[in-house]
């Protein structure tokens, strides 16, 4: 059979399929803790988590949020330190200083948008949560089309296109505006995202448990295992590291914070040597600014964290200081920094590399370097 072309009206049996999705998101929707807040900073709050983040995960940061910044006026006063800090290991830190920015603007507009348009003027707010925010929250037809989305309409409906093509996309959002008309849209909406995340997911979907299954065209043709089709992402790039891990005599850790923009922007880490091969600490060391007069000692275990389009392996060179030092890091592109404790390093917004960074120099084995 021809690959089917993305240019899909509703059938007439959507409407009765709306239904039955409604029906069935009433009797096994999932408890989360902001279906209990249908305010809009909840409704915003928790769907910016769930970005890029698990239910499961997602439920522990957003009671300790609502309870640090329970308001969007809370929100806005607070310190982006502490807004970091809270988001702390949700990574994509972008997405918590655009929450705080966004905070301000709606207070000093003195409401929040309350349309999907509206809302999409803020910092932060693309389309998936405009619809999200306008739908649940103010009731507003708005429609949205997230990774569970997709899944489902390819599935249900019988697409073949590639979802990663801006086409496929623009007919998804259609066909999500159409179907999002009718009664409950905020409902509708998370229905729809329930059903890929419960029942339609992406392996073994339990079709069994499904309330549209008799008109599932990927049911009927048995082509679901092949939907959604989609382009192989680029595997990430590999990229190594060295981590300096600069202690004094009095235990104090040197810690350093990322520029305001760029790649985990603002948060605090021990200094990262530029990319470097990992068999020359040397030059790494040097190219960094720091003195040869203070080399380091040991190295410990490669630490691996992987971003979305990079593979960084970081490997922690360990090194002394006296208590009166203050090394150069002159080469190197951080603004500030600080010797910390224990209970210093616990104050700060850390990104979870160097959280990982910090557990091998407690814990890990280290192996002494040559001196020179
Ligand atoms: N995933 C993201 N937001 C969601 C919501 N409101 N309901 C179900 N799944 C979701």
């Amino acid at each position: 059979m021809p690959a089917r072309s993305a240019t899909i009206e509703l059938p007439e049996h959507a409407v009765d399929a709306r239904r039955a999705l409604l029906q069935w998101f009433d009797a096994h929707r999932r408890d989360m803790p902001w279906r209990d807040h249908p305010d809009p900073y909840a409704v915003w709050v928790s769907e910016v988590m769930l970005q890029q983040t698990r239910v499961d995960t997602v439920r522990d940061y957003f009671r300790r949020w609502m309870v640090a910044f329970p308001t969007v006026e809370a929100l806005a006063a607070a310190p982006l330190d502490d807004v970091l800090h809270a988001w702390q290991g949700l990574g994509y830190y972008s997405r918590a200083k655009n929450l705080h920015r966004a905070a301000k603007q709606v207070v000093a507009n003195g409401a929040f948008p309350s349309t999907a348009e509206g809302l999409r003027a803020l910092p932060g707010i693309g389309p998936y949560t405009a619809g999200a925010i306008a739908s649940i929250a103010f009731g507003e037809a708005a429609p949205l089309v997230d990774g569970n989305v997709m899944r489902v309409f390819t599935r249900w409906f019988g697409f073949d296109d590639d979802i990663a093509r801006g086409a496929t996309q623009r007919q998804l959002w259609a066909l999500a505006g159409q179907w999002v008309n009718g009664p409950r849209p905020g409902d509708f909406n998370q229905a729809l995202m329930e059903w890929g995340a419960t029942v339609c997911t992406p392996r073994a979907p339990r079709c069994e448990a499904c309330p549209v299954a008799a008109t599932c065209v990927s049911r009927l043709e048995g082509a679901i295992a092949r939907r959604p089709v989609k382009a192989k992402k680029r595997a990430p790039r590999t990229e190594h590291r060295f981590a300096f891990l600069l202690t004094r005599e009095d235990g104090a850790l040197l810690v350093v914070r990322r520029p305001e923009t760029g790649l985990l922007a603002g948060l605090w880490e021990p200094p990262l040597s530029p990319v470097w091969d990992a068999a020359d600490w040397r030059g790494a060391w040097s190219a960094s600014g720091l003195e040869s007069s203070h080399e380091p000692h040991a190295t410990l275990e490669v630490v691996r964290h992987v971003f979305s389009h990079i593979r960084l392996d970081v490997t922690p060179l360990v090194a002394r200081y006296a208590a009166s030092a203050s090394p150069m890091l002159r080469a190197l592109p951080y603004a500030e920094h600080a010797w910390v404790d224990a209970r210093g390093w616990q104050a700060l917004a850390t990104s979870t590399l160097a959280d990982k960074v910090r557990a091998v120099h407690h814990g890990g084995q280290q192996q002494l370097l040559p001196s020179s």
